[in-house]
């Protein structure tokens, strides 16, 4: 039943003629992944449209049903839930896979703590590698158990929910939107106040839409960067209609594409630009991107934005570590920019990369310097070498994670020579349709 690897599936991107057109990129991972959860934690139905059909989505789809909310496709993104109520999941007959999913993990690990119920959390090789005990210790002081974990709290392992949940005030030591969800999300069937502070502010999509399926949640600063979010127990969700916009994580990819191959002049509509997931945005500008922005609305508090993205001289900047937060899974595809621009990229305070789908900061380093880039890590730092060009001509190790895998075949599109990547199986987890889409703005794939 866990997922296995399959064939590798090795891909090449060639040095592109300029991209050009117009593309919608897929609905946002994070909101697809908890407008399914709220779906299926609310009374009434959910009507979503936009959803992301990627591997990732469709086990949080599988998980709910499992646990027994009625969660059906009626057309292209466009799924409805019908759900069972805060703290109303019933027991899964067999354990839930999450395959590639930190996210769906770990926010269902959250929204299984809060009920009487017991189940078993599984992945594939990569999910079996990352850190779940940063989820676990806040959901145990909520009263849930965690049992035969692999060491360090690892999957598989099987969570005993609450009987009678406890609403705690929890200081997370990351800044991890995963980690505030998984808490907020258990907190739903505790009386009274469930509060957690966050270090520096991470993404608010529960927030947004818990409000949005109408529960009481207030969020207020807490220091100079932090967040203190506090939530109502054991609210009366009821289902919403819920428009995913599109990923702007995976926007990155098309985005940076159109900046370095020369000529290029595309256009990305409908980009969810929520100001805590911009930060490649504001980077990319402070390195001398043209991005221009349109403004539109969506329903769950959401902006979103058309861009049109044209070729650019880059140059090199410094990154904060503040800004990490708003562009953590960005940072492969902006030290791929950092390549083609001229002079250094420092990008710091990069951790957390480190405990992603793969060691991200490891495998960038990797990825640009088997392509003729000059890169450093130094301590939780990445530092690249922009000449203007990079010569390209490497073979990628993607390890299971499938934003290496786009971030190299976007630096071929420009490079010297083309760049191949082992295996670009992995990329179905977050984007399906990346490699005919940029084949449609002109990329040279195969
Ligand atoms: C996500 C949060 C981030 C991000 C992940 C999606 C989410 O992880 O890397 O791709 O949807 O909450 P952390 O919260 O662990 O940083």
């Amino acid at each position: 039943m866990v997922s296995t690897a399959g064939p590798l599936s090795p891909l090449e991107a060639r040095p592109s003629p300029a991209l050009g057109g117009e593309a919608r990129v897929p609905g946002d991972k994070s909101i697809s992944h908890r407008a399914l959860i709220l779906g299926a934690l609310a009374v009434g139905e959910t009507r979503i449209s936009g959803l992301l059909e990627g591997e990732d989505v469709l086990n949080t789809a599988k998980a709910m049903r499992a646990l027994g909310a009625s969660v059906t496709r009626t057309g292209e993104g466009a799924w409805t839930v019908r759900g069972v109520g805060v703290a109303g999941f019933a027991a899964p007959t067999a354990p839930l896979d999450f395959g590639n999913s930190g996210t769906g993990c770990r926010l269902v690990m959250g929204a299984v703590a809060g009920c009487p119920i017991s189940a078993t959390f599984d992945g594939d090789a990569s999910l079996r590698k990352r850190p779940m005990r940063r989820i676990l210790d806040p959901l145990e002081l909520i009263g849930a158990h965690a049992v035969d974990a692999a060491e360090g709290g690892r999957l598989p392992l099987t969570l005993h929910g609450a009987h009678n949940p406890i609403p705690i005030v929890y200081r997370s030591p990351v800044a991890s939107a995963q980690i505030k969800s998984a808490v907020l999300l258990a907190g739903l069937a505790a009386p009274g106040t469930t509060t957690v502070i966050e270090p520096e502010a991470s993404r608010d999509h529960t927030e947004l839409m818990l409000r949005h399926f109408g529960a009481e949640i207030v969020s207020v600063r807490d220091g100079a960067h932090g967040r203190r979010i506090s939530l109502q127990g054991q609210p009366e969700l009821h289902g919403a209609a819920v428009l995913v916009p599109a990923d702007p994580s995976s926007a990155a990819f098309p985005l940076v594409a159109a900046l370095v191959v020369e000529g290029s002049d595309i256009v990305l509509t409908d980009v969810m630009t929520n100001p805590l997931r911009t930060g490649l945005f504001t980077t990319l500008r402070e390195m001398g991107a043209q991005i221009e922005e349109r403004p539109a609305a969506g329903n769950t508090g959401e902006p979103m934005a058309q861009l049109r993205v044209r070729a650019s001289r880059l140059r090199g900047v410094e990154v904060p570590p503040e800004r990490a937060p708003s562009m953590i899974d960005e940072y492969l595809v902006l030290a791929v920019a950092a390549a083609f621009a001229e002079g250094t990229t420092t990008m710091r305070g990069l951790t957390e990369l480190r405990v992603k789908e793969s060691d991200r900061l490891a495998a960038t380093a990797d990825m640009l310097r088997v392509n003729g880039v000059k890169v450093e890590i130094v301590g939780d730092d990445l530092i690249v070498e922009g000449r203007g060009h990079v010569p390209g001509g490497g073979l990628v190790a993607t390890h299971m994670d499938h934003r290496i895998a786009m971030s190299a075949l976007v630096m071929g599109l420009a490079a010297g020579a083309p760049v191949r990547i082992d295996d670009a199986s992995f990329i179905a987890t977050s984007f399906p349709d990346f490699v005919p889409m940029m084949r449609r703005l002109g990329a040279e794939l195969s």
